[in-house]
Parts: structure tokens; sequence; C-alpha cells
């Protein structure tokens, strides 16, 4: 049976504490709740982004807290997540009214919240739809009146008054947290090395390396080389690396604007730093994100007539969206340009070929430069701030999941057109990271195959061999 009373805790649980698993207890038994959803926000409104720990790691500290709270109505909630923009309590009680249609929502706060609950957005549409529970801390008065319009119950009780801040620095000081944070919880916290000093595994200077002697290149010449000897059946395959980079980047100084120079070197450093963090080869990650915007500079009719001629199939859809064939493109450019890469190196030409739409069943370097693409240095969108913290955090495959979400995102928000591969690329995502999670791991590994089984003729052709 679905639950009928809702109590929404939100918050951004940094890190989740007693306090809120007590005052979730409490809002309970004052309101007969029969479900109370943590709902972790992901930029909240009034605090202006400043979190200490990312929204990914945030919400599994809270899953950590839950599971040792072991209520069975207490649930996690990624609603706000989910959302790219900022989280505002009118978004999260549409979704869940969209979800839970017949059932009563109750919004669980602290008394700090009555005053300002008027200026929420939508102050009057919340108030009626919503109920408020509110915790009054030890010995504080009831409130003369509620905010007109709102229904509040308060609730004074045995709610510890926990600061978040107070903790956090007992963290880092490396400081004992008693009972306030439980086992489960401090042990991730530990694990993880969040709250520390220091410590969270980052990408090191990745907002440094723009601003490096103008157009970066002075980097590339302190790239780790290739392996310098490599003798395969007998023939010597040596690629000089350093050779190799300065011819690409003298190419590329004459291909591209300056923005997309410094677009491609930034992407390049990004990718070698991201391969020293997924263990990754170095070298062919710089590669691949030097070389992945080769055919940028391809005014479109020409970039439509390549593709043609490569035997693409120019549908509406890519018609509508012409410039994301400047991966597959560049991929074949890069190829006959540079024989020597796709020979010792076809994965950075696949990787380049997959910049942009993907395929279902992406491997780690293509993961890897899709998202170097999206948050390499010269990228100044606010959105992905929290994607670069999640490097080293998450998995590699989480990772680019999240970034080929906001990229969906995007292209929803501003009304263009997406690509049919785009929706077989999520599916693969999506059935692999949660639905798969039911099925036993071989079922779960030919997921990505299945689907393309399922409709051979819509899969770009594959360039890996040209
Ligand atoms: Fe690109
Ligand atoms: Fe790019």
């Amino acid at each position: 049976m679905p639950p009928s009373r809702i109590g929404i805790l939100g918050g951004t649980f940094d890190p989740p504490h007693r306090g809120h698993v007590d005052l979730a207890r409490a809002a309970r038994a004052a309101a007969g709740l029969d479900r109370v959803l943590f709902v972790v926000a992901a930029r909240p409104p009034f605090k202006d982004g400043e979190t200490h720990a990312t929204a990914v790691q945030r919400a599994a500290l809270l899953e950590a807290t839950l599971a040792d709270a072991a209520d069975p109505g207490f649930e996690l909630s990624r609603l706000e997540l989910e959302r790219s923009d900022v989280s505002y309590t009118i978004d999260t009680v549409d979704a869940l009214a969209e979800r839970y249609p017949a059932a009563e929502l109750f919004f669980i706060a602290g008394s700090d919240t009555t005053d300002e609950l008027p200026q929420w957005k939508d102050a009057a549409e919340l108030a009626r739809r919503l109920s408020f529970i509110v915790n009054l801390r030890a010995g504080e008065p009831r409130p003369q009146a509620a905010p007109a319009g709102f229904r509040i119950t308060f609730i004074e009780g045995d709610v510890p008054e926990v600061s978040s801040s107070e903790l956090r620095a007992k963290l880092a000081a490396g400081e004992p947290v008693g009972d306030m944070i439980s086992p489960a919880t401090l042990r991730m916290i530990e694990d993880r090395g969040l709250y520390g000093k220091g410590t969270v595994l980052s990408v090191p200077s990745l907002d440094t390396i723009a601003q490096v002697n103008g157009k970066g290149v002075a980097r590339v010449r302190e790239r780790a080389p290739l392996p310098s000897e490599q003798q395969v059946d007998g023939i010597d395959r040596t690629v000089p690396f350093e050779a190799l980079v300065a011819r690409i980047t003298e190419q590329l100084e004459a291909r591209e604007d300056d923005y997309g120079l410094r677009h491609s070197l930034g992407c390049a450093d990004c990718c070698a730093q991201m391969a020293l963090v997924y263990g990754l080869d170095e070298s062919r990650a710089y590669l691949a994100g030097l070389l992945h915007d080769w055919d940028r500079c391809v005014p479109k009719p020409e970039l439509i007539a390549e593709a043609r001629a490569l035997g693409f199939d120019i549908t509406p859809e890519v018609l509508a969206a012409p410039a994301i064939l400047h991966a597959h493109t560049g991929a074949a450019a890069v190829a006959a340009a540079f024989p020597e890469i796709a020979r010792e190196a076809p994965e950075i030409i696949t990787a380049i070929e997959r910049h942009t739409v993907g395929v279902p069943d992406m491997g780690p370097l293509d993961e890897l430069l899709y998202v170097a693409d999206m948050i390499e240095p010269t990228r100044r969108s606010p959105n992905i701030a929290d994607l670069r913290e999640m490097v080293g955090t998450v998995d590699l495959d989480a990772l680019f999941m999240q970034a080929y979400q906001r990229s969906m995102a995007h292209l929803v928000r501003r009304r263009k057109v997406m690509h049919p591969d785009t929706i077989r690329v999520w599916n693969a995502l999506v059935m692999r990271g949660e639905i798969g999670q039911d099925l036993r791991p071989e079922e779960r590994a030919q997921l990505p195959k299945l689907l393309i089984e399922m409709d051979p003729g819509a899969m770009p052709e594959d360039l890996e061999n040209t």
C-alpha cells in the first residue's frame, strides 16, 4: 500500500547526524506519518551552494545513516539530485504529488524556518498543499502566530541540538563525535577521507591549468612519454610521444581558434590527470583529449558531406544538430592524419568518435574523455563544480552517467533535438546501473550487448578500423 502521510525532511545532510534521525522520529510520532523521506538537497537555495561534501557523497552518507537507524518508515530520496537546477521545495512537492497522488504531505523543519516560510518560492501554493511540522528547541517558546495561511504543528522535545559545522570541525581535527554520527556513516567518512584536511581525492590543480603559460603549451612538454621502446613482432613500434604532441599541437594551432585550442589543451591535461586517478594510460588519455575536437572547426555543410561519404545515415535528427558529426568525421580524420595512433592506440580513435553521442557500451577511455570534455578547466558553468569534485570519489561509470545525464538535461532545457542514439545510450546506462542491480553479473554484462543487437541498423558505423 502506498504511504498516505508522508513527511519530507530536506537538507544538505553535510554530514547526516543523530539530530536528523531523532527529528524524523519525533515528527513521525507527532503527526502519525507512515513514511519520512530524507531529501538530499543538491544546491540549497539559501546556502549559496556551499557544502563540504559533494551531493553524491552526502547521499551515500545518508544512506549509511538510515541503514543504521533501521527504521522501515525512513527512506532516502535522491529526487533533488536528479535535477540539475537549484532545489526548491515546490519542485519536490510537485514530484512527490505526482508519485503519491493520494498522500498528504508534511514538511519537517527547524524553528528557524518558521519566519522564512513566506519568502519561499511559491509560498502560497506551498501553504495550500503542505502541512508543516516545526521542531522547537528545548525551552523555546511557541511562536505567537504561524505565518498567515500556513498550517503548522509544533513539536517540542528530545531532539538533540547538533551543529553540522561543529561536527565537521571535530571530524577535521580527528576529535571523537560520540554517538552524534552513526557507526556506518563514520566509517564511510573515514574510508573516503571526507571532512578531513585535503584528504578528498580530487583532480589536482584542475582550475589552474588554464592559466598556465598562455596557451598551455609548456605543460605539453612536461607530459610523461609513451613507453619509449616498443618491440612488437620484431618491429620497432616506438611512438615518439613528445614529437607527436608537438606535431599535433602545431596543426591544432592552425586549425582551431584561440578558445578551441585552449579547450583542447585543457581537455588533454584533464584527461591525463583523470587517467592517473582511474588507472588508465596517462599518455593515451592525453592524446585523446588533445585530438578530440579535431574537426570541430569544419563548417557544417562540409561535416555533413564528409559524414555522408563515410557512409553515415544523415537523418533529420542529424541535420538538426550536425555538430555532433565532428566526433565521427574527426575520428576518421585523426586516423588518417596520424596512422601511428590508429595502429598503436586505436582506442584513442574510438574515444574521439564516441565523445558526442556515445554508444551503449562505452569503454573506460571513452567515458573518461566524455567527462573531461565537460569539466576541463576552461569550462565555466557552475553546474559542473560538483562533477569535478566527484572525480575519484565515484567510479568512472557513475561519473560518466552523471555527465551524460547533464548533457541530456541541457538538451531538454534548451529544447534541442536529441539524437536517437542518445536515448539508447541512456537506457543502457540505467539498465546497467539500476535495473541491472537485480540481475546476475553475467546477465548484467549482457545488457549493453542486447541493446545493440536489438537495433543494429541504428548504430553509427564503427570507425575503429578506418
Ligand atoms: Fe567535441
Ligand atoms: Fe570538446
